[in-house]
């Protein structure tokens, strides 16, 4: 089947890589099988997937060094699959476009399409050609949102973009839902924008809502997703949640 995610949101700091890393690590745990690919040069999902390499292959090597996808793909600490990012994402970001090998990424994964139930991409706090290869290959985006001031603005222009390119019959992709992440109810103005969320998006919000919650900032450093470093936490608890109410979304439609 697998379903290709792509996380996104042009603003950084949102939540993007503890949303891939959690809902792949949620995921895996219900048995489903699962990769997770990192397309930022920051390489934090890479990161805090916990991967023994020290020089693991990335997507770079697959472009210009014509090497085989499953070359470039290695075990997690947790149960899904790694494929990693890094530094030199950044000089293949200029080699697809110099190149004009738009869509290579989708291309690559036609490869894996009997291998994985789920592919969550995780993606790099702008509008570049990485993020756009992930919403080439995608079926479906999340965007994770903090709930403040300014947070819904670059979400209408990623949500234009999204629509534009499967209006172009470029991309099936469409938006799955808004994650509501690092929330803190106590806080009024993020209730505020919260509840603004939902009636001015409604069906395509999440219930779940991602509780800013210690552990999962805690657990990249451990080289482990925070489902995993601690089950037990509000924040391990909330994406399991929101892995089972995307489960919903996307399987039984
Ligand atoms: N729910 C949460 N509770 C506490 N800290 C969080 C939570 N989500 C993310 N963080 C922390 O906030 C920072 C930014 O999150 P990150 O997932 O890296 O965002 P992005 O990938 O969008 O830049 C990181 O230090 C991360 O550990
Ligand atoms: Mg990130």
């Amino acid at each position: 089947m697998n379903k290709v995610l792509a996380i996104a949101n042009q603003k950084g700091g949102v939540g993007k890589t503890t949303t891939a890393v959690n809902l792949a690590a949620s995921l895996a745990a219900t048995k489903r099988k699962v990769l997770l690919i990192d397309l930022d040069p920051q390489g934090n999902a890479t990161t805090a997937a916990g991967i023994k390499e020290n020089k693991p292959n990335t997507l770079y090597n697959l472009f210009f060094e014509n090497i085989q996808i499953m070359e470039c793909i290695y075990k997690s600490s947790d149960d899904y699959d790694l494929l990693p990012g890094g530094q030199e994402l950044i000089a293949l970001e200029v080699g697809i476009r110099e190149n004009n090998k738009q869509s290579f990424l989708s291309k690559e994964l036609e490869a894996l399409k009997d291998k994985y139930d789920y592919t969550i991409i995780d993606t790099p706090p702008t509008l570049n050609q990485l993020t756009i290869e992930a919403l080439f290959a995608a079926s479906g985006t999340l965007i994770p949102l903090q709930c403040e001031y300014y947070s819904l603005e670059g979400v209408t222009g990623l949500m234009e973009t999204i629509q534009s390119l499967s209006d172009k019959n470029l991309s099936n992709n469409r938006v799955i839902g808004i994650v509501r992440t690092m929330v803190d109810m106590r806080n009024n103005l993020a209730k505020e924008v919260s509840d603004e969320l939902e009636s001015h998006f409604s069906n395509l919000v999440f219930n779940t809502l991602i509780p800013r919650n210690i552990k999962l900032a805690e657990a990249p450093s451990h080289g482990i997703s925070g489902v995993k470093y601690m089950p037990s936490s509000y924040g391990a608890k909330a994406y399991l949640a929101l892995a089972g109410e995307l489960i919903r979304k996307v399987e039984y439609v």
